[in-house]
């Protein structure tokens, strides 16, 4: 039925990726989002319209963007594929690819399920010490940029989302991060035009109950499951029983990163998202339909994470392999 189907979204070539200190060649970049593709994924985050001084390694995320254009890549599904853009310059790179590629990609007022579908992403936090550290700006000042590119984006005919960081804990502001202020941000990013809201715990924070407490609130704030999804870094190992109580709940998009790969540069200490694996993995144990073949994803895992020269972050990768 519906209610057993869960939409994995796949960070790897952004999350897992932007932290990264070596640069990592476009190549391999394309490799990783080539493999991803065939595995049933139906949205991949793809690269990052951020300040390369700020992010070096998504300097070459039009590369990437153009490289999805070309229409090249193979996949058994229809594939929407994401990129952050932290304001209007962002996405004003983004338009002028998309400009030049006319009739490549999909849109909202155009969906044909033959061709690429492009996403935006902003991201808002629920602290004002981490908008000054990602952002360089105050809660209310991103938020006022992100009405303008939510705007933007979807007069574009581009769907949006839109992730609220540190919801779970803040690495300056410890674990006391306000839910109504989380609902507030959300309220306020889905009346500007997102279509979805991710719920990051960018540092692994989370517990089951302050994860159902979180919930209850944006439920409380009328905020739709269908519009949430939940983005868990696993740096304290409770990503999945995180993600369990978040399927109680009604919610059914969950972000994840081959290998486990993973880190925001601005979150010190935090580690990488949950393993895609280990997420495809869990569901399908629930009886929960992901469509990602699992084999070709722990496959991948274990050859991205070799190529970093980085232990396989996924245990379930690793038992599927025997490694
Ligand atoms: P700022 O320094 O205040 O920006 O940074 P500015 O407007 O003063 O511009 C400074 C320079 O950057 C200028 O260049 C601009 O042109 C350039 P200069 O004149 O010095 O040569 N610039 C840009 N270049 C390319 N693309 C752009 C862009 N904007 C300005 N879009 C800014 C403000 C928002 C730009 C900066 O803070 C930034 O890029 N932050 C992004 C940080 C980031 O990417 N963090 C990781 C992603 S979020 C995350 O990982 C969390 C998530 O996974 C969920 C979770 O886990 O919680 C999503
Ligand atoms: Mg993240």
């Amino acid at each position: 039925s519906s209610d057993n189907r869960v939409r994995i979204v796949e960070v790897g070539p952004r999350d897992g990726l932007q932290n990264e200190k070596k640069a990592i060649s476009l190549a391999t970049k394309i490799e990783l989002i080539e493999r991803l593709a065939k595995t049933g994924l139906t949205t991949i985050e793809a690269g990052s319209f951020v300040a390369p001084k700020w992010v070096p390694q998504m300097a070459n995320s039009s590369e990437i963007m153009e490289h999805i254009l070309q229409q090249k890549i193979e996949a058994p599904v229809p594939i929407t594929y994401s990129f952050l853009a932290p304001n209007t310059k962002g996405l004003q790179n983004a338009e002028a690819l998309l400009k030049q590629n006319p009739g490549r990609f999909a849109t909202q007022l155009d969906p044909d399920v033959t061709k690429p579908a492009v996403e935006v992403a902003v991201f808002a936090a629920a602290t004002e010490s981490f908008s000054q550290k990602n952002l360089n700006c105050d809660i209310k000042t991103s938020l006022d940029r992100f009405k303008a590119v939510i705007q933007d984006s979807k007069a574009l005919g581009l769907r949006v989302r839109a992730y609220i960081s540190v919801v779970l804990g803040c690495p300056f502001e410890g674990f006391d991060v306000d839910p109504h202020k989380v609902a507030e941000i959300a309220t306020d990013l889905l009346e500007s035009g997102a279509d979805e809201i991710s719920l990051g715990d960018t540092t692994g924070m989370g517990t089951a109950p302050r994860t159902s407490a979180l919930l209850k609130c944006m439920s409380s704030a009328g905020i739709r499951t269908e519009d949430i999804a939940m983005h868990f870094h696993d740096t304290y190992g409770q990503a999945l029983v995180n993600t369990a109580v978040s399927l109680e709940h009604g919610i059914r998009i969950f972000d994840s990163s081959v290998g486990g790969l993973g880190g925001c540069p601005y979150s010190p200490g935090a580690t990488g998202n949950v393993a895609t694996e280990n997420m495809v993995y869990f569901m399908e144990s629930l009886g929960m339909e992901t469509g990602v073949d699992l084999d070709a994803m722990a496959d991948i895992g274990a050859w991205i994470t070799q190529e970093l020269g980085k232990p396989n972050d996924s245990s379930v990768g690793k038992a599927v392999l025997g490694a």
